[in-house]
């Protein structure tokens, strides 16, 4: 089913209207120029620049690293490669810690190109989701697996598995809607979780790590590449390249995959 011609630029509104259509989006990040034509050029919907730049691009062991900086940087080099897909860019650590500095670090990214941004957690996140969305600036929350969060996790782990951790998401899903924010990445949160809170919000939810029955699907550049990025692969990952030949056919198979259902499978979820 589309709702959306090929051809034509996504827009903030069209993500929910492709909710009501049941049209899955596909989302995936890009951090420069070159791959961001290509991923364009395949159809992704949504590019997301994620402060994972730190890990895959930068070298470090989490995202906490990543400087505003850094995301503008990324962001406008990124813009320049796109004609359709919608463009995302993650606040990194702290510049989303008050409403000024959020509103700040979002209008800094805006205007290297961005058209949403993306920050992490519920709890006193969702003021700054108000303050932002009521400024005009979309927001994308982010909520699971969040990992600016990874200290006070103590590792990246599956979220909401007990009931108690399980009603507390679906509560913050419903906050950070209520707040604002206009489309929500579920991270390494298990299917049956993850299908609930998609039914219960108006907004899209994206899973990474949380089941088929998403609204969308997003995955990391180089973990749909199969690139070796000296960790443990999530069991969420699936490597695209060897099905599709060529870097524009990995993006290709995956958006099919996304869109047709088949991506992820039980195999690639919790
Ligand atoms: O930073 C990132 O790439 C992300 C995705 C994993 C959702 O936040």
């Amino acid at each position: 089913m589309s709702t959306h011609a090929d051809s034509k630029p996504w827009t903030v509104p069209a993500l929910r209207q492709a909710k009501q259509a049941g049209r899955k989006l596909v989302m995936l990040t890009c951090y420069d120029y070159g791959f961001a034509r290509t991923v364009d050029a395949a159809g992704v919907d949504i590019v997301l620049i994620g402060d994972s730049l730190g890990m895959v691009v930068q070298g470090h062991d989490s995202t906490l690293p990543v400087s505003l900086e850094d995301m503008v940087y990324h962001t406008r080099i990124v813009a320049r490669g796109l004609e359709r897909a919608l463009l995302v860019s993650d606040l990194s650590f702290q510049s989303d810690a008050t409403p000024e500095r959020a509103l700040d670090a979002a209008t800094q990214l805006l205007q290297a190109g961005a058209e949403m941004v993306k920050l992490e957690g519920a709890g006193h996140k969702l003021d700054v989701i108000k303050f932002l969305s009521e400024r005009d600036i979309p927001v994308c929350s982010h909520l699971g697996l969040t990992p600016q969060s990874v200290l006070s996790f103590g590792g990246y782990k599956v979220q909401g598995r007990e009931d108690a951790a399980a009603e507390k998401l679906l509560a913050d899903a419903t906050a950070v809607a209520n707040a604002g924010a206009s489309l929500l990445v579920l991270e390494c949160v298990p299917s049956a979780l993850a299908a609930r809170i998609t039914a219960a919000v108006e907004i899209p939810t994206i899973g990474i790590g949380a089941g088929p029955d998403c609204d969308g699907q997003v995955l990391v550049l180089h973990d749909l590449l199969g690139l070796e990025m000296g960790h443990r692969r999530p069991k969420f990952v699936k490597d695209f390249l060897a099905e599709g030949g060529s870097v524009g056919g990995a993006v290709r198979a995956y958006a099919q995959a996304v869109r047709d259902g088949s991506f992820p499978d039980a195999a690639h979820s919790y």
